[in-house]
């Protein structure tokens, strides 16, 4: 069993990667293994809108995006945490799911039965003004909707007003080992059946 782990924080000790972190404890715990992908760190051109996806599966771009389409392909599970950049994702995490378009493109060709894979996003925000998170939740739910993953209104996990709080708080810790340990569950039962 496996897990793809998209962090899209630059700050791999930053708020957002360390809940993620909390939150893939209890799956690592479980034997699941994580494949840990930190979109700043991967060399990956944004979507040129080239067309060749939409007949052919490949992406004209020859770059990292390659190892992740491999490892989105064969998780089991997928796991994405971000901050808020200007009320939505920063740039290198939208150019992968905009790089997932391929997906998007071979469904539509080839509707197979989804997969139902679980799914969860994690995000972390300076301030605390209404809809902070709308937009990045907005992108998440059509990614993980025109992918094969399920993505329903208790999977996810936010924090606003950072920059007054200055650090996660003991009790969004709390949360996510819970939260951790269903998902960890969700996706051994998945499995198993
Ligand atoms: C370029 C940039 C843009 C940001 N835009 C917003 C924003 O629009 N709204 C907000 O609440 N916080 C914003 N922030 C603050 C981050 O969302 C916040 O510091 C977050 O907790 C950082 O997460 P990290 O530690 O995982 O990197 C921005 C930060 C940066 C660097």
């Amino acid at each position: 069993m496996k897990i793809a782990a998209i962090f899209g924080s630059p700050n791999t000790r930053g708020s957002s990667s360390e809940l993620h972190e909390i939150f893939l404890s209890a799956s690592e715990r479980a034997g699941i293994t994580v494949m840990r992908i930190h979109a700043y760190q991967s060399n990956i051109m944004p979507c040129t809108d080239c067309g060749i996806c939409r007949t052919e599966n490949r992406c004209i771009h020859d770059d990292d995006m390659n190892e992740v389409y491999e490892h989105i392909r064969s998780a089991d599970a997928l796991t994405i945490s971000s901050p808020v950049y200007f009320s939505s994702l920063p740039g290198p995490l939208k150019n992968l799911i905009d790089r997932c378009q391929l997906f998007w493109e071979a469904r539509k060709r080839n509707p197979n039965p989804p997969r139902k894979r679980p799914a969860y996003f994690l995000a972390t925000a300076g301030s605390l003004y209404p809809q902070v998170f709308s937009p990045s939740l907005t992108i998440i739910r059509h990614f993980y909707n025109s992918l094969d993953f399920v993505f329903n209104e208790k999977d996810f996990f936010l924090l606003a007003g950072l920059d007054k709080l200055g650090t996660v708080p003991k009790e969004s810790r709390e949360k996510l080992v819970l939260a951790g340990n269903d998902f960890a569950q969700t996706i051994m039962n998945v499995f198993e059946k």
